[in-house]
């Protein structure tokens, strides 16, 4: 993928979405959705609907499209299973690493985020390293140590040049899904974790590292969260399900 502009919209359909939903979405969106070309827009659908999107968007460079999650191996006996080079060769550009349902629902690990995010990288890809604490560690005023736990074992192992393919989001996972949203307040505070971190691990090449937010994105609060000060974009559930309210959201602040 080039370099990107930001903001960056990235919007995750998780387990939503067939192929001829994902065909209805594109042909109201598309027409709708004019090419910013100071924005990136990258769309995960379920990884059996990429064909659809990838045939929906074909004349659209202005929209990309990922892959919500991978094996770390290229091939072999893991069944349900898909591998990074297979989502490139479909026509992903990024993959989303360790997002908390990953972590919290399919008991992934560091260890696992880790292999992922190297696997994503070395296939060509984006790789979307998402972090973020739970209530009960944010309560325990664990917030930013959990965090940093989670970006030095997923980056660790990255040479300095991995930054060039590498995007964090940061979801807090009580703001997933619940409609409840980080203020742009806690949202900046974490992000300045988040970037002090990437600065610890690879220096000053660490600032062209993209951090979106994550978690209760809404078209109301979408441009009050891009204009807080080291949000890059934002990383956008179930609000991006339905063409219009994401459109808002493609647009908000713009
Ligand atoms: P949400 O999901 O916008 O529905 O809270 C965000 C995410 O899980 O990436």
């Amino acid at each position: 993928m080039p370099a990107s502009p930001t903001p960056i919209i990235l919007g995750n359909w998780k387990m939503n979405h067939g192929p001829a939903e994902t065909e209805r979405f594109f042909a109201a969106f598309l027409p709708a959705h004019r090419p910013q070309r100071e924005r990136t827009v990258v769309l995960f659908p379920p990884a059996l609907s990429l064909a659809a999107a990838r045939a929906a968007a074909a004349a659209r460079d202005d929209i990309r499209l990922g892959v919500q999650n991978v094996h770390w191996e290229a091939s072999g006996a893991f069944t349900g299973e898909i591998s990074a080079p297979m989502a490139r060769e479909a026509g992903a550009a990024a993959v989303l690493v360790g997002h908390s349902e990953r972590r919290h629902g399919f008991g992934e690990s560091d260890a696992d985020t880790a292999r992922k995010t190297a696997a994503v990288r070395a296939a060509g890809m984006v790789a979307v390293l998402c972090v973020g604490e739970t209530i009960e560690e944010r309560r325990a005023g664990d917030a930013a140590a959990v965090v940093a736990r989670q970006l030095d074992a997923a980056l660790g192992d990255l040479h300095p040049e991995a930054v060039e393919r590498l995007w964090i989001a940061y979801e807090p996972v009580w703001a997933i899904g619940t409609g409840v949203t980080a203020s742009p307040d806690d949202a900046g505070e974490m992000h300045t974790e988040v970037r002090a971190r990437l600065r610890a691990a690879f220096g000053p090449r660490a600032d062209g590292v993209p951090v979106l937010y994550g978690g209760s994105v809404k078209p109301d609060n979408a441009a009050a969260l891009l204009a807080t000060p080291g949000v890059d974009g934002l990383l956008v559930g179930g609000a991006s399900l339905e063409p219009e309210s994401f459109l808002r959201i493609c647009r908000a602040g713009a």
